[in-house]
């Protein structure tokens, strides 16, 4: 088990996974990832969710540890995505005593997911109620779609501590020491990134409450400068820019669209910008989208394929849609050897998007860059950029 310590009484039963290819069977992860799980120990004792199949024994082995021969009281249960969830039945099995407590909505889809009677041992919750440990109280907030409809966050008032769920999360096991913000943005933009709205309805939840610890479901647990965190959600949630800056994402068959994509970006760096560039084929989808978010303007260059996009341009402006991708500024590359379509195409999906301004002039390369490309480029760069 990780060395983690949050207090006496609140005790970390998580595991970390170093072998895990790919979180939720996409998103790379080559720091591995944490479940994180908590006990609180009172005159009733509290587990705060399970964790994932794949640690199910470590898991047992150190909820058992920290009870040292006693035995739980509920099992609160944030989220049934099977990370968490996982060990829901095992544990009832293992502690016939054990009250499950969460809302009405987890217990619609717990049967879905096991196959247990909870009639006598579920405790149904709604927003605001509380439930009394000794001297540490929980009141549970609801926190519906972020990321699942029946998601609930829990404040424990004695020791001002919110277990956020998957809010605050990053990818990672906890043993790893890199930067927070970089790949608990990756986390937040491919899993939460489509429901800023409800994330920004929780961080007004948040802001009543006086919060010194955050304990989320992965990712380290957050005891200091608690305020620049909920900034960090609140301008990722509100899909504003975090950084002036272009991401430029190309994709190139034989290597002429990745050329200009390249030019481009010489370009805009020597007017001064920031700029994060990414081969579609490549170079990570999620650290893509993340940046796509992250930068307050857009480039897409592609070539034209089967009198289409070329696939992964088609999945990244797709990730786009579906992450519902909104409020900058984006410019267009295309390039086609006989009947250029991809800047249509790209066009098209960018017109969905909501708030988003398509800047001209739209970049147009016959097969390969000439002179006349790179003077288009340069007007698209100045038009981004002012
Ligand atoms: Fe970490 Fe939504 O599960």
């Amino acid at each position: 088990m990780s060395k983690v310590t949050i207090s006496d009484a609140i005790r970390y039963i998580g595991c970390d996974d170093h072998d895990i290819d790919l979180f939720e069977s996409q998103y790379e992860v080559p720091n591995g990832m944490s479940y994180n799980s908590y006990l609180i120990l009172d005159d009733k004792i509290a587990i705060m969710d399970t964790a994932d199949a794949r640690v199910t024994d470590q898991w047992f082995n150190n909820l058992e540890t920290e009870l040292a021969g006693r035995t739980p009281d509920y099992l609160i249960v944030s989220h049934m995505e099977p990370d968490h969830a996982s060990n829901l039945k095992k544990v009832c099995d293992k502690y016939p005593s054990l009250k499950v407590v969460s809302n009405a909505k987890t217990f619609g889809m717990i049967p879905q997911f096991f196959d247990i009677d909870l009639t006598d041992r579920k405790v149904e919750v709604k927003e605001g109620d509380t439930l009394e440990l000794g001297s540490h109280i929980l009141t549970f907030v609801m926190a519906p779609m972020v990321h699942w409809p029946e998601v609930m966050v829990t404040y424990e008032s004695s020791e001002k501590v919110l277990f956020s769920a998957d809010g605050f999360g990053k990818f990672g096991t906890l043993d790893t020491d890199e930067d927070w913000d970089c790949e608990a943005r990756r986390y937040y933009m491919n899993i939460v990134g489509k429901y800023g709205n409800n994330v920004q309805a929780l961080l007004k939840k948040a802001a009543a409450l006086d919060i010194q610890t955050i304990c989320p479901l992965h990712g380290p647990i957050l005891m200091e400068n608690i305020g620049r965190y909920i900034e960090k959600y609140d301008i990722w949630s509100g899909y504003k820019p975090e950084n002036e800056g272009v991401t430029i994402a190309y994709a190139s068959i034989h290597g002429n669209t990745a050329k200009a994509a390249k030019k481009m970006a010489e370009i805009l760096e020597a007017k001064g910008q920031k700029v994060s560039l990414f081969d579609l084929s490549r170079d990570d989808m999620a650290e893509a989208i993340e940046d796509a978010f992250r930068y307050d303007k857009l480039i897409v260059a592609s070539p034209t394929y089967d009198a289409a996009l070329f696939p992964c341009m088609e999945d990244f402006l797709y990730h786009l849609k579906i992450k519902n991708y909104q409020k900058r500024k984006i410019g267009i590359i295309e390039n086609g050897t006989w009947a250029p379509m991809s800047g249509k195409l790209m066009r098209a999906y960018i017109e969905g998007y909501k708030e988003c301004e398509i800047v001209e002039p739209v970049v147009t390369i016959k097969s390969t860059m000439k002179d006349e490309t790179v003077k288009e480029m340069e007007a698209l760069a100045e038009a981004l950029i002012k």
